[in-house]
């Protein structure tokens, strides 16, 4: 499988704010490139695509597997002027923009699970991973890394996540160049970005809420007092997920959740 076609990408993303894209044979982690560029004053709406990274990173310390000429891994740079407190909502930007870009591949079938995975019919498909440098008085650098499984097909995936990952391929049913889905990806995320800048929270809030399948779902949630379970009610308005708890809604700004199968599924 060939490397990425660079000039189809270069010219998809004229007119957005993703001003330069630096293509990387094969990387650690894009997150980490662009990180080190981002530090070195690399602009807002720099972009890092790798064919292939080493030691993809995935939250919680995890790792993202990620073979070469099969998915996208890309990493953007950017500098928005918000509050410090706000940097989180960045990862349910890109959340949004990315369940919009795939949802013209998979109709109907992409949900948004708080706070950063996208998944088509219940497995994941696509994973982002928001690094970034804030001060107190100010948001120096995001660096949102985006991982989309594409071409993958489900002997590819390592056993352990086989049967809760899944591809564009495997959900649309035919094999999609990279390029396009990057292209797509570019214009959904200047779409949805300058949406942000220039309207605020509440607008991503309202999409996201659309996008997602989690209101009313029994779910458990890893918190520093261990596991608590509740029931989602929905997203405060700066993003934190709110659930039911004993009869008090009460709100997760970090963390990690599971969903419990609804009765019948
Ligand atoms: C997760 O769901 O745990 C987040 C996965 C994020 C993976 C992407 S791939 C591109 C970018 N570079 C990385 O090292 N990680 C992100």
């Amino acid at each position: 499988m060939p490397r990425f076609n660079e000039d189809l990408i270069k010219s998809a993303s004229q007119g957005t704010f993703i001003k330069d894209v630096r293509f990387l044979e094969e990387t650690e982690s894009t997150n980490k490139s662009a990180l080190t560029m981002a530090y070195h004053g690399a602009p807002e709406g720099t972009a890092v695509i790798a064919d292939a990274q080493t030691a993809g990173r995935g939250r919680l310390g995890r790792l993202w597997i990620s073979p070469p000429g099969k998915n996208i891994y890309v990493s953007l740079i950017l500098r928005p002027a918000i509050d410090p407190s706000s940097a989180s909502q960045i990862t349910l930007v890109a959340g949004v923009a990315v369940a919009e870009m795939l949802n013209t591949y998979c109709p109907g079938r992409i949900e948004l699970k708080w706070p950063n995975d996208v998944l088509a019919n219940g497995r994941k498909l696509c994973g982002i991973l928001a690094e970034s440098r804030v001060t107190a008085e100010k948001v120096e650098y995001v660096v949102v890394g985006i991982g989309i499984n594409v071409n993958m097909e489900p002997g590819h995936f390592d056993e352990s996540i086989r049967e809760i990952a899944t591809s564009i391929r495997m959900e649309a049913g035919a094999e999609i160049p990279r390029e396009e889905v990057v292209a797509r990806l570019f214009w959904s995320l200047d779409r949805i970005y300058r949406l942000y800048l220039e309207t605020g929270f509440g607008a991503i809030r309202e999409k996201w809420l659309d996008c997602s399948g989690m209101i009313g779902k029994d779910i458990t949630v890893s918190s520093p007092d261990g596991l608590v379970k509740g029931t989602v009610v929905g997203m405060g308005a700066e993003g934190q997920l709110t659930y039911l708890h004993e009869g008090k809604i009460k709100s997760l700004t970090a963390g990690e959740i599971t969903i419990q199968p609804g009765a019948g599924e």
